[in-house]
């Protein structure tokens, strides 16, 4: 019978042995699988271990915090949190194409980590002790669908963010490689690790970049921050989040519709309500929520969020719609 404690004591007990007294690097998105490989390795290891979270600037409001106030006072890791919001938005300046997009925010991703890693390993060969191992949040569903290979490319790389240069002369540590999703949770709050990140329902590498449609800009992420932010605290708050597989909250940034406000016009964007019930995201229905949640989101956003004028809700199934919008 399956028991959180003992997979982890049998996990820890693997990670020593494969790792020894090498030293690890590992990549924080925010997300569980990251945050629950990296606190396994962290029990194992200590300080051998350093982790590295990159804010890309297209995160969701308090995500950098959790990962750097609650996340590292639960589990004591070493991390370093890389700024590379600039980086990102320069780099997204005029894109409006969301294949586009991804690519930029991948190949962005890739090279911020690159440079903090050579930073890593010349400081760790610096001090006689190199850096040999990369941890990798490799979940048992996704060993199976990439064939059982294992090795030192990463195979989440096709559809992760959290993708890693695969020129690595890394050895890999997998330690949810024989797990599904729901055991991986089960041990994160086992370890402790916050309730946010432990039950944080999906959402895509690319992050808000791709809840704009239209071009990326910091302007229009601040809009978008807000309006997720009051969806999700709402839903969470009607205790609907067991319901729900996923709420993208998405601003129509090229969209303007003529709204009243006052004595006033307004000329505002339309945000985008998509929750989604679903098992794998393969398929997908919309969420019949109730019309008093509904009511509140859209008040509160139209009230307290600048420029948003009006609240649609996404009533389509996937198929024909996918769940995101890009
Ligand atoms: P769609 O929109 O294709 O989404 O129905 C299916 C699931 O995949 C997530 N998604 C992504 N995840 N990078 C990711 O890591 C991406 O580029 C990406 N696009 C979609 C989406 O949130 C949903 O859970």
């Amino acid at each position: 019978d399956w028991n959180s404690g003992n997979v982890i004591a049998e996990q820890v007990a693997r990670i020593r042995a494969q790792v020894g007294s090498g030293r690890v690097l590992s990549a924080l998105s925010g997300g569980v699988d990251s945050a629950v490989s990296t606190a396994l390795v962290h029990e194992a290891v200590g300080d051998q271990l350093v982790a590295v979270f990159i804010d890309h600037g297209l995160l969701r409001k308090g995500e950098r915090e959790q990962v750097e106030n609650d996340y590292v006072a639960s589990t004591g890791v070493r991390l370093i949190t890389v700024d590379a919001r600039e980086t990102f938005l320069e780099a997204l300046a005029g894109v409006s194409d969301p294949e586009q997009k991804r690519k930029i925010i991948g190949r962005e991703f890739i090279r911020a980590f690159e440079k903090v890693q050579s930073e890593l390993i010349a400081e760790a060969a610096a001090e006689g002790d190199p850096m040999r191992f990369l941890v990798q949040g490799t979940l048992y569903p996704d060993v199976v669908e990439s064939g059982g290979g294992t090795g030192t490319a990463n195979i989440k790389s096709h559809h992760n963010v959290g993708g890693l240069p695969e020129d690595l002369q890394f050895e890999l540590v997998e330690p949810l490689r024989t797990l599904f999703k729901d055991e991986v949770r089960a041990i994160g709050r086992e370890l402790g690790l916050p309730e946010a990140i432990v039950g944080r329902q999906p959402f895509p590498g690319p992050g808000l970049g791709i809840r704009i449609v239209g071009e990326v800009t910091a302007d229009r992420l601040e809009i978008l921050r807000d309006a997720d932010a009051i969806a999700r605290e709402e839903l969470t708050k009607a205790g609907l989040d067991g319901e729900i597989w996923q709420c993208p909250v998405v601003l129509l940034a090229d969209v303007r519709s003529v709204g009243v406000q006052g004595d006033g016009r307004t000329y505002g964007h339309p945000i985008v309500l998509r929750p989604v019930s679903s098992e794998d995201a393969m398929t997908a229905d919309w969420t019949r929520l109730p019309y008093d949640v509904l009511s509140k989101i859209s008040n509160r956003i139209t009230n307290e969020v600048r420029e948003v004028n009006r609240v649609v809700l996404d009533v389509t199934s996937k198929p024909p719609g996918t769940i995101e919008w890009e």
